[in-house]
């Protein structure tokens, strides 16, 4: 991902989920030099992904693809892409976050092997003003 992508990315992320990152969440990501991903099939844009390293740990930020394209393994193929870059630069163990009730992403991640290792209580704001838990997923890369 280059700072030229970013209104594409933003525009795709804003269909792709009620919850999504800005433009600018985009670029600081960029700024603060955390691997920034695009998954393009012909030029369209299908998905992206961020993720940050903090010495030999790995936390995805955001994983997401564009609606159109979606249930065709491309999520799937972003994945292993990442857990294959973790690995090249010495990453012990991927983690993150997902909001319980995301059952996609869910399922997603227990096929790519991640397993549960925790559950944050009330960490993402939720439609109503209401709270919701994330659980925390980990695997090895
Ligand atoms: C979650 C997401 C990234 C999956 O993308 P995708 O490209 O459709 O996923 P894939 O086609 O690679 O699916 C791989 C596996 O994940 C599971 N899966 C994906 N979408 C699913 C769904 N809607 N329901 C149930 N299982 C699902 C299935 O096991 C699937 O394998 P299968 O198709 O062989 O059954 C996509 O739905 C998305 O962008 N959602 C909005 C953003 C989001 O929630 N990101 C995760 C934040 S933590």
């Amino acid at each position: 991902m280059q700072e030229e992508d970013l209104d594409e990315v933003a525009a795709c992320e804003a269909r792709a989920t009620a919850f999504a990152w800005s433009r600018q969440h985009f670029a600081d990501s960029l700024a603060a030099g955390y691997a920034c991903w695009l998954m393009r099939r012909d030029g369209e844009l299908v998905g992206q992904a961020v993720v940050m390293n903090v010495l030999d740990e790995a936390h995805l930020l955001i994983i997401s693809v564009a609606l159109e394209w979606r249930r065709r393994g491309f999520a799937r193929q972003l994945l292993a892409h990442l857990r294959s870059h973790a690995r090249e630069v010495g990453v012990a163990q991927l983690f993150l976050e997902v909001r319980a009730s995301n059952e996609a992403a869910i399922a997603l991640y227990r096929t790519c092997g991640f397993e549960e290792v925790g559950r944050r209580k009330s960490y993402y704001p939720a439609p109503g003003g209401l709270r919701e838990d994330a659980l925390v997923l980990r695997c090895v890369p």
